[in-house]
Order: C-alpha cells, then sequence, then structure tokens
C-alpha cells in the first residue's frame, strides 16, 4: 500500500478531463493538480521551452512526494516525457502512448489523423508512435491554433469554434481517416462539436480514458496503490489566477473544485534548480 498521492499537471484546465477520468477509475487515490495558467498556452511555444517548464512542474511536484506524475498535456507530454522519465525517481505517464495504441487497434483502413497543437504536430512524436506499432498505417496531422483558446474563452461552443473545427477536420476528411486522435487534454469539452463534424463512422481516440487505465495499471503493477475503499481527496495549485481557475475548472472536471492554492513561477524555477 502506497498512500502517497499523484501528481496531475497541464499548461491550464485541460488537463482536468484526464482528472475527471483519473478520479472515476481511482476514487481511492488522492490527486493534487497544477495548471500553469500564468504560461498557457503551451501550443505555440517552442519545444525546449516547453521542456524547461515541464522539468520544473515534475520537480515541484516531486517534492510534493507524489508517487507519480502524469503529464496531462499532450504538449508538454511530446516535447519533454523521456526528459522527465529520465530526471526523476518515480514514473511519468503522458497522454500520447496510450492514445496511439488504441487509434491502431480501433482504425480499419489503417488511415489515421490527428488533431493537436503546434507544439505537438511539430514534435512528430505520434506518428512515431503509430508508426512503431503498425509501420503500414497513414498517419496525417493538423495543427490547430484556434482551438485552446476558444476552449478556455467564455464561448467554448459557439459558432467560431464549430467553423474553426469544420476547417481543421477537413484535409482529414478529404484523406479519408476513418480514426482522428483528439491529441490535446482540452478537445473533450468540444466532444459534441468533433463527433458532428465527423459523424459516427469515424472513430474519436481522447487520451483521458486511455491515460486513467494505463495510470492503474501502472500502480497495480507496481504496487503503488492506496488502501481499496477508501474515498480519496484531489486539491488544485495553479501559477495564473485562483479565481479564474475555479471558475473554468468545474466545467472542465465536471466535479466541484475546492480549494485552489497559487504557486509562484519562482517557486517552481527553485524546485527544478
Ligand atoms: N492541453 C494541452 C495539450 O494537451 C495544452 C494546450 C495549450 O496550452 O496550448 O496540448
Amino acid at each position: 500500500m502506497d498512500a502517497r498521492p499523484i501528481g496531475v499537471f497541464d499548461s491550464g484546465m485541460g488537463g482536468l478531463t484526464v482528472l475527471h477520468e483519473c478520479l472515476v477509475t481511482l476514487p481511492h487515490e488522492d490527486f493534487v493538480y497544477l495548471g500553469d495558467g500564468a504560461r498557457l498556452p503551451y501550443g505555440p511555444r517552442p519545444l525546449p521551452e516547453l521542456v524547461r517548464f515541464s522539468r520544473e512542474i515534475a520537480a515541484y511536484l516531486a517534492e510534493q512526494d507524489v508517487k507519480l506524475i502524469v503529464a496531462a498535456c499532450n504538449s508538454a507530454t511530446s516535447a519533454a516525457l523521456p526528459q522527465l522519465q529520465e530526471e526523476l525517481e518515480i514514473p511519468v505517464v503522458g497522454v500520447i502512448t496510450p492514445e496511439a495504441h488504441a487509434a491502431v487497434q480501433a482504425t480499419r483502413n489503417r488511415r489515421v489523423g490527428l488533431l493537436a497543437t503546434e507544439a505537438t504536430v511539430a514534435s512528430g512524436r505520434y506518428a512515431e508512435l503509430v508508426h512503431a506499432l503498425d509501420a503500414g498505417v497513414r498517419f496525417f496531422s493538423i495543427a490547430c491554433p484556434r482551438l485552446v483558446p476558444l476552449i478556455e474563452s467564455d464561448v467554448p461552443f459557439g459558432a467560431a469554434t464549430v467553423d474553426a473545427v469544420r476547417e481543421y477536420a477537413a484535409p482529414l476528411k478529404e484523406a479519408g481517416v476513418d480514426t482522428v486522435i483528439l491529441g490535446c487534454t482540452h478537445y473533450p469539452l468540444i466532444r459534441p462539436i468533433f463527433q458532428r463534424v465527423f459523424g459516427r463512422d469515424v472513430t474519436l481516440v481522447f487520451s483521458a480514458e486511455e491515460t486513467a487505465r494505463e495510470v492503474a495499471q501502472t500502480l497495480a503493477r507496481k504496487g503503488f496503490e492506496n488502501e481499496k475503499g477508501r474515498e480519496g481527496s484531489y486539491r488544485f495549485l495553479t501559477t495564473g489566477d485562483p479565481d479564474v481557475f475555479r471558475a473554468l475548472g468545474e466545467r472542465f472536471l465536471q466535479l466541484p473544485l475546492s480549494s485552489v492554492e497559487h504557486v509562484g513561477l519562482t517557486e517552481l524555477e527553485r524546485a527544478a534548480a
């Protein structure tokens, strides 16, 4: 038995969709979530900068004595997962491998699409992982810079979001993909828009469920699980404004948010120094 909490991080709110699935799959575990609101969005940033941010956050979470870290951000996972795994003693689970697996298993015509941030597309990590599992898959990736700001805005379900999704989906429909990886943890929030634009014949792969499954299996196989039957707790840290986090956070988590604490960027920098 291991009573330490699990650390989860993202640039902002998107990782809460992963936390939600983890809370449902692992109700007996404790979680601490860190959203890097002060430096959102990660998508347009260069990969070396995302490596630095991810290392700072992971070092800070490790100081909070977490037993496993979930990089609940596709951009951070694409940029930094190998470095985090090399540097930390505890396991680090990213959101890309579980989705790549699920997509290769799901596709029937072996044409797979990816919608993600610019950083995730630029890293080429999904294409590598998909081809490591099935070298014969045709892979098509599209960067979607407008989606994260729209999803974090006051009108996530407005016409501008529908138009953007239509525009980004068009080349994938043209390519005849039967499976689309939604490679950004913000995207589940607008799931109905993706489902309507792509229709029933296209399988949509989201990271949240796949990642929660991977976290549960990792804890079980390593013997790191907390006592079953208890109800776990969850708490929130943000580098941004705690009031903004609380207001938007409930929309993403679909559960009540209790206290939200502020963490300064200097504290993160110190942890990694
Ligand atoms: N939710 C994150 C991701 O999965 C980051 C989005 C952003 O900050 O641009 O990529």
